[in-house]
């Protein structure tokens, strides 16, 4: 795709901001495990776009850089399929020694290096193909699965054009599209009318659940919420915890331009995601309602917390007695990319201060591991 690189568009600073934020922690905290770490960009692109704004690769190296000077042992790699991306790539990523290597071809034929180094390393990979056809499942799951039972840890944060995906399912289905007058999804590589074979699409969903989704008779947008969650129960299969993020231009459109889908298999990871996930939500919500014009914020009802709910559910899963982390993590499946690590801390504190949670401590400056039980 030629233009992609001119310039990035308005809606790509998410997955940028989404991976620079969930980096950042996710380096250190790792190699508290005494874990060597490897990113691996699977489709890199030259790293830095016409306008000069860094791509993926580059904002990957510069943290593997702050990492290092730390004495942090993470290093990166970068594949490139298309030779002047490639060779652009290269030249852009030098300045970062041998820290960084590239690679030319398709991340498939990369694998068995991943794989080896997978034996000592942690892997992270990023996944981030313009074309919904670059994502076909089963050769992704391999990769996983591939790594995992080499008892090394892997990760993953791929961009998935679900909206691309369920226009050509409902033209394969022979249903008709309806008029998604309110947006433009992200067509950059992919063409939205063009007929793909019921095979193909099997190939990157992982199976056939998409032909009932796609033949039924809900709204376009409900479609694609269906498809998201079918396709991340397919992962999970190889990851523990799998989340999701909808990139939107305006909050008014329902239909995405792109999903960010986050797979691992721990804890903590989700955890960061979920504060990545929860920045970029904020951001666009700023972006959107927080202007200085407005004398008084104007975010939708729904969108700001419901406290409420939130103690609500914290007290009823503390029914029994429930460290303070894997509370935290009950609520992050309840309430995903609605409230960070940090605002779940404090209502905890602001529930015992309150007499309505007891911690085992008899303290409300606790540590995760302090168990939590009603009053
Ligand atoms: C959306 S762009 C990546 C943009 C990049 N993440 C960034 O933020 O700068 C996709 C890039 O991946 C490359 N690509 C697509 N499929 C690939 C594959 N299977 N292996 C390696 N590269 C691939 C394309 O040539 C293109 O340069």
């Amino acid at each position: 795709m030629q233009d992609f690189f001119q310039g990035k568009r308005e809606w790509s600073k998410y997955k940028d901001l989404i991976l620079g934020y969930y980096l950042h922690p996710y380096i250190p905290k790792l190699a508290k495990l005494r874990k060597r770490i490897l990113i691996v960009d699977c489709c890199a692109g030259p790293g830095r776009f016409d306008d000069g704004s860094n791509g993926s690769p580059l904002i990957i190296a510069e943290e593997i850089q702050q990492w290092r000077g730390h004495g942090i042992e993470v290093k990166g790699l970068f594949v490139e399929e298309i030779l002047e991306h490639f060779s652009e790539l290269t030249q852009n990523l030098e300045p970062f020694g041998d820290a960084i290597a590239t690679r030319h071809g398709k991340f498939g034929d990369y694998l068995n290096e991943i794989r080896r180094r997978a034996a000592t390393e942690t892997v992270f990979l990023y996944v981030d193909p313009y074309s919904v056809k670059g994502l076909e499942f089963t050769p992704m799951k391999a990769v996983y699965d591939q790594i995992r039972h080499s008892g090394a840890s892997v990760e993953v944060l791929m961009n998935f054009n679900v909206t691309t995906f369920m226009r050509w399912a409902l033209a394969a289905m022979k249903r008709a599209m309806p008029n998604i007058e309110d947006d433009d999804p992200d067509y950059l590589a992919d063409d939205p009318n063009e007929r793909v074979e019921i095979q193909t699409l099997n190939a990157i969903a992982g199976g056939d659940y998409w032909q009932d989704i796609a033949s039924d008779s809900l709204p376009f947008h409900i479609k694609l919420d269906r498809m998201v969650e079918a396709y991340a129960l397919r992962l999970t299969d190889s990851f523990t915890h799998v989340c999701w993020y909808p990139v939107k231009s305006k909050y008014k459109h329902k239909v995405p331009k792109y999903m960010l889908i986050y797979g691992t298999r721990h804890p903590d990871g989700l955890e960061l995601m979920n504060d990545a996930m929860c920045k970029a939500r904020e951001e666009f919500l700023g972006a959107e309602f927080d202007s200085p014009e407005f004398l008084f914020p104007v975010r939708p009802e729904r969108e700001l917390p419901n406290l409420g709910m939130l103690e609500s559910d914290m007290l009823s899963k503390a029914s029994v007695a429930i460290s303070r982390k894997s509370l935290r993590l009950e609520m992050l499946k309840l309430h995903f990319c609605r409230y960070s690590k940090a605002e779940l801390n404090r209502v905890v504190k602001s529930l015992i201060d309150r007499g309505q949670l007891i911690s085992s401590t008899g303290k409300s400056k606790i540590h995760d591991d302090v168990l939590l039980t009603t009053a």
